[in-house]
């Protein structure tokens, strides 16, 4: 198969489906994305993102003007010559902690009733526990119209927000999970342009390598926490424990950062995920769940640090800065500044928070806190500093100018941004953490 070209549908335009609809319209193929809310179709239709992803707004529109990208409600239309359909509809977690996949055998169900090719290969990109794509194979087969073939592609997603455009046009790795030979041609054929190394595996493993992956990245955050809580109580560094581990070639430095925690969409929910999966087939889980404990700790440890500082919470200013689960994004879920919120609000402090683009969402949760235009007007008569999310322009600050405006020079930074030598030879009272 020589061709380059193919006509795809996106079922979802939350992060995964609108990021990979844009970027794959942008590399000139035709892309419908099918949505549920008529207004947020509209928008869509109209370049407009309801959320903060950097460049996603203006290659959507470019993509639109050139008219290779369509959002829209209806399944007939979009499913017209589709080479390929690709749910990205999200799996939150449910009240017992598992992946509740209503959404994905909802729109593929519908999907399947609305098939036109005779050949239609539909690719899982929703992250699901292991053993549901088989089933909703076996599910899809009672709705197949005759002559009218499909086959089920488990093909996780690992974009990361904040970089989700680059993460998809440059791939570190794609992983396929596929039985049917003629899928299989179908997505090597279009995965090839990416010059990525390409991993064809059954459905299961497929899944699996999802969540695993998450889980392992989590496990490396809270591995190098658990330490830094042990340095704190011995005078060790964390930053020289990590560097003389990461000497070794087996230890990969990456995503081996203390400080106060992991959150975001994906993380805390896919350990909770495999865990409920691991219970599921009596296999213990106590490693996972010590994942999910330290990262609470994380950032209680970096809260506590606040009261060592100044004592009793009650009527002082908290300023915060960084409110977003990391940087690059709007994003707030299970995010530690929230927490951190969360906790001072009730010792009785007032906060003063500052983020270049979580704000408004925080609002929404928070509206007893005063959000401030900027980093300085933040810290302006604060009696504690916390840094909670590591923003660029956190990096580039005036810390004589802070100094002056903080009502005491009191910094707990939760994200080992400055070096606490330098600190405390500008005369500020600097807790990080593992240092
Ligand atoms: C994560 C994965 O990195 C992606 O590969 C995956 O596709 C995505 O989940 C998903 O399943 O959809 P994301 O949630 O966007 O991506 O965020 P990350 O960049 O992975 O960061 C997660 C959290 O870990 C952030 O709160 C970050 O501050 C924290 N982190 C990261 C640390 O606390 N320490 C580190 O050393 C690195």
């Amino acid at each position: 198969m020589k061709r380059n070209k193919f006509t795809i549908t996106i079922v979802g335009h939350g992060y995964v489906g609108l990021v990979t609809a844009a970027v794959w319209a942008d590399l000139g193929h035709k892309v419908y994305v099918i949505g549920r809310n008529r207004e947020k179709i509209n928008k869509l239709n109209h370049g407009e993102v309801y959320f903060y992803e950097p460049g996603l707004k203006k290659l959507l529109q470019r993509n639109l003007k050139s008219q290779r990208l369509k959002f829209t409600l209806n399944y007939q239309e979009a499913l017209t010559n589709t080479d390929m359909v690709i749910v990205c509809v999200n799996t939150p977690g449910n009240h017992d902690g598992g992946a509740d996949i209503s959404a994905v055998i909802n729109v593929s169900k519908k999907i399947i009733k609305n098939l036109q090719a005779n050949f239609t290969v539909l690719a899982i990109k929703s992250t699901v526990p292991v053993g549901t794509n088989r089933k909703l194979l076996k599910l899809l087969k009672k709705y197949q119209k005759p002559g009218k073939r499909f086959a089920i592609v488990s093909l996780p997603e690992f974009l990361r927000e904040g970089t989700a455009i680059k993460d998809t046009l440059h791939p570190h790795r794609i992983i396929i999970g596929v039985e049917d030979k003629r899928a299989e041609k179908l997505l090597l054929t279009f995965h090839r342009r990416f010059k990525a190394p390409i991993l064809i595996t059954n459905l299961e493993s497929a899944e699996i390598i999802k969540y695993a992956s998450n889980a392992f990245l989590s496990m490396k955050i809270s591995f190098a926490n658990l330490l830094s809580f042990l340095c704190e109580k011995t005078g060790a560094n964390i930053e020289e424990v990590i560097k003389g581990m990461t000497m070794d070639k087996r230890i990969n430095p990456h995503f081996f950062k203390a400080g106060i925690g992991f959150g975001g969409s994906c993380f805390p929910k896919d350990i909770k995920a495999l865990t409920r999966i691991l219970n599921k087939y009596q296999i213990d889980a106590s490693l996972l769940n010590g994942v999910g404990k330290i990262n609470q700790l994380a950032w209680q440890n970096a809260a506590h640090k606040t009261l060592k500082l100044v004592g009793s919470l009650k009527n002082k200013t908290v300023a915060l800065w960084g409110l977003a689960f990391k940087p690059g994004t709007d994003d707030i879920r299970e995010a530690p500044a929230l927490k951190i919120i969360d906790w001072l609000l009730k010792k009785g402090a007032k906060i003063k928070a500052y983020d270049p683009q979580a704000m408004k969402n925080t609002l929404q949760k928070f509206d007893n806190v005063l959000y401030c235009k900027n980093a300085l007007a933040a810290v302006e008569n604060a009696d504690v500093l916390i840094i909670a999310t590591e923003w660029p322009e956190f990096k580039k600050v005036d810390w004589q100018l802070v100094k002056h405006r903080l009502k005491k020079p009191n910094i707990v930074d939760g994200r080992n941004l400055y070096y606490p030598d330098k600190m405390k030879q500008m005369g500020y009272n600097y807790l990080s953490s593992g240092r």
